[in-house]
Formats: structure tokens, C-alpha cells, sequence
């Protein structure tokens, strides 16, 4: 591993020098953070004079005005730089880009709302210039570190998750869901090309995508009470640390997409034959007319899940694009019905399969089919 040579402190209150690399850059991942990014800009000032660094803030669209102040405040400083990304969400894809969008030799990433503790990143940053460690972790629960006013429930959902990412890495964190740390540059592009990107556990996904493991050390610090604003975690996360456990387990064998997909298409046939008994208990239609209901019906239930799991960060919004969406989605999943029953009876008829098999290679083409072609056609990425 190639070390930084980089090595130049600037004395406090010294200018920044046009073409001079900083020292470390802190990437500041942001979504409707109007209310903080000003004191969070000024906190780190405070926290890192002496040090020569620069700050870029990733903002993934916010609808609050938080570009607006960004805009102020880099009008005033030369060393802070906004990422602005469009139809795109998800926080540790924010944090990859605006690392890569750097050419210092150390990088830090916080959380802009002032939960984690900014006075500790000048130790971090020491404990990677004296090549103690590549990657050091602000952690809440080594000695000294504290969670804060959570309540029970968050802190027993965290602590389960830590034990969970034991199965995917064996680096020693006391905090893998720490969304605070600092890592050298080496360290970074050694996981960059191997990261899954999924959800919010930027620090897990780089500890579980690295060749070599990484040298860590821990920071202590208190997580702090957000003062404005509102917390961007919601029950969709779980689903997401979820999707990067299996990612990280079999990702290289199927991607963590399509176990979500096939997952939601598994619960579409309970949708089925649940509307198929209603249908045919109600006595109104025929077996036709009831197992069309059914198929329809399992269909938009599909549809709307995906929507909201499997691509919840290109999710389709707005009357026109979600219709257009279900329509596709709809027309797509026809087109694999048909080609799972020609596969499934070819295979039976014509080769003398027996009706497991020709049954189940039938569903395993239509839904390859299915999630192809609904990612190109109803979730193109943009
Ligand atoms: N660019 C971008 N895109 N930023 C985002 C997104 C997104 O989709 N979602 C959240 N953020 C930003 C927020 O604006 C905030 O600055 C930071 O990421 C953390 O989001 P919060 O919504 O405040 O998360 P939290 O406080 O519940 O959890 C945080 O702290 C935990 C403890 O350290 C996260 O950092 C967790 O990963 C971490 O475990
Ligand atoms: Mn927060």
C-alpha cells in the first residue's frame, strides 16, 4: 500500500493557496439540512484551524433552500465546494463521489446535522498521518463514547445490526454503523471499485470491500440531540442494511436488486391467491375472470413495492410517472407470464420434463425476463 507523502500543516489563519492540494478533505453528505449546514461550516472551522482542508458538501437535490446557503457560504471561503446530485438518492453513493471528487490525502466524512462530535477529527486525522492506522472510527460505544437521548428501541435496532455485520466483515468495530470516520486515500480506492453502494453504511461497505483488512482504530465521542430538522432514517432502512448484508454474502454470485425483486415476487403470489379465494368465495365471475383479478392485482402490489424497496433510489413519483411506470411494469410482467408458460410447456411436452422442473424453469424465465426488463423499461436510471 502506497503511503501519502503529503505532509504540509499551514499555520492558523494563513490563506488558502490557489492549486495547493488540502491536507483532508470532510465530505459533508446533506438532504434538507437548511438549518445546519451554516453552524456545521463554522464548527469546522473551529474544530480544524491549523489544518489546511477543504469541506464538500453532497447535496442530493434538497427542495429546503439548503443550496441557497451552501451558495453563501463557499462565496466567502475558497475551500468549500457543493456536489450537487440529481434523481438520485442515498447516502453512501453521496459519500463515494465526493470523496472521489477530492485529491488530498486523508478524508473524513460527518453527518451535517452536528450529531457527531467535530473536535475529534484533528485526532483522527493525527492517528493517520503517524500511520497508525488507515481508517479511524468515531464510535459511540468504546469507552468514552456515548448514543446520546436514543431511545431503547433505536439503541436495541442498532445493537442487533452491529452483531448482523459481524457475518460480513471481520474487522473489529465497535460501531460499524458509524456514519463518522476518517481514512487515508490509499485505503479508500483499495474498497472504491468493490463497494456496494446500497443504503446508508458507507463505513460497513468499505470495511467489508477491502482486500486487505484495513488497520482501524476507534475515537470516542458523545452523538449529539439533532437541533433543526429531521432525521432522513426511516423504517426503509433496515430494508437497505438488509439488501447490503445479502449484497456483501452473495453479491458476486446474484445481485442484491434481484434477491429484493424475486423476494417482493414471492409475497405476490400469497397477494394472488389470497384475491383468488375472496373473488371466487364472493361466487360473482367465473375461475377466468377470478384469476384475472388476481394476476392484475398481484401485479400492482408488485409494482408499488419494488417501487418503494427494490428501487427506492430511482423511485418513480408523480401521477404521470408512476402510471406510465405501472403501465410498463404491467406490460413487461405479461410478456413473461407468456414466456414462463411457452418455456415451461415446451420443456414438459417436447422434452419430457417432469412437471417440477418444466413448472420451475418456467417461473425462473419469467422472472429473469420480468427484472430486466422492467429495470430498462420502468426504472431506466437516468
Ligand atoms: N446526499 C445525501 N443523500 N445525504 C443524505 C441522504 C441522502 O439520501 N440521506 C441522509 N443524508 C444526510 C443528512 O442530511 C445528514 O447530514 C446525514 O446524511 C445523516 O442523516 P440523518 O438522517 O441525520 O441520519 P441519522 O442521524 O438518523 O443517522 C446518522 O448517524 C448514525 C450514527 O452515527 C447516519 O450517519 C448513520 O449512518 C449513523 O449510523
Ligand atoms: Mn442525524
Amino acid at each position: 500500500m502506497q503511503h501519502p507523502t503529503v505532509d504540509c500543516v499551514m499555520s492558523a489563519g494563513a490563506t488558502h493557496r490557489p492549486g495547493a492540494t488540502p491536507e483532508l478533505s470532510v465530505i459533508i453528505p446533506t438532504f434538507n439540512e437548511r438549518g445546519n449546514v451554516r453552524a456545521m461550516t463554522e464548527a469546522l472551522e473551529r474544530a480544524l484551524s491549523g489544518i489546511r482542508f477543504e469541506m464538500v458538501f453532497v447535496d442530493d437535490d434538497s427542495t429546503d433552500g439548503t443550496r441557497d446557503i451552501l451558495a453563501e457560504l463557499a462565496d466567502t471561503r475558497g475551500n468549500l465546494r457543493v456536489i450537487h446530485r440529481v434523481g438520485r438518492r442515498g447516502l453512501a453513493t453521496a459519500v463515494t463521489e465526493g470523496m472521489l471528487s477530492t485529491t488530498s490525502p486523508y478524508l473524513a466524512v460527518i453527518d451535517a446535522d452536528l450529531q457527531h462530535d467535530e473536535r475529534v477529527l484533528p485526532e483522527m486525522l493525527a492517528l493517520l498521518k503517524s500511520n497508525e492506522a488507515d481508517l479511524v472510527v468515531g464510535s459511540r460505544y468504546t469507552a468514552g463514547g456515548g448514543i446520546g437521548d436514543w431511545d431503547a428501541g433505536r439503541a436495541r435496532v442498532s445493537t442487533a445490526a452491529t452483531r448482523l455485520a459481524r457475518l460480513i466483515t471481520c474487522a473489529d468495530l465497535t460501531d460499524p454503523m458509524s456514519g463518522f470516520f476518517a481514512i487515508s486515500r490509499p485505503a479508500f480506492y483499495s474498497a472504491v471499485r468493490n463497494l456496494s453502494g446500497q443504503g446508508y453504511k458507507i463505513l460497513l461497505d468499505i470495511a467489508a470491500s477491502t482486500r486487505q483488512p484495513l488497520r482501524i482504530r476507534e475515537v470516542a465521542y458523545h452523538f449529539r440531540a439533532r437541533q433543526t430538522g429531521e432525521s432522513k432514517l426511516d423504517a426503509l432502512i433496515v430494508w437497505e442494511y438488509l439488501l447490503l448484508l445479502a449484497d456483501k454474502l452473495v453479491g458476486h454470485i446474484v445481485p442484491a436488486r434481484f434477491l429484493s425483486f424475486m423476494f417482493i415476487g414471492g409475497l405476490g403470489v400469497f397477494v394472488h391467491m389470497g384475491v383468488l379465494s375472496i373473488v371466487l368465495a364472493l361466487g360473482v365471475s367465473p375461475f377466468m375472470w377470478a384469476q384475472a383479478t388476481a394476476t392484475a392485482t398481484a401485479m400492482i402490489f408488485n409494482f408499488f413495492v419494488n417501487n418503494t424497496l427494490t428501487y427506492r433510489d430511482r423511485r418513480l413519483r408523480g401521477f404521470f410517472r408512476v402510471s406510465r411506470g405501472l403501465a410498463t411494469f404491467m406490460l413487461v410482467c405479461s410478456v413473461g407470464a407468456i414466456a414462463n408458460v411457452g418455456i415451461a410447456d415446451y420443456m414438459f411436452s417436447d422434452f419430457h420434463y417432469n412437471w417440477f422442473s418444466a413448472g420451475l424453469a418456467g417461473i425462473a424465465v419469467g422472472v429473469v425476463w420480468n427484472y430486466a426488463a422492467t429495470s430498462v423499461f420502468t426504472w431506466r436510471s437516468r
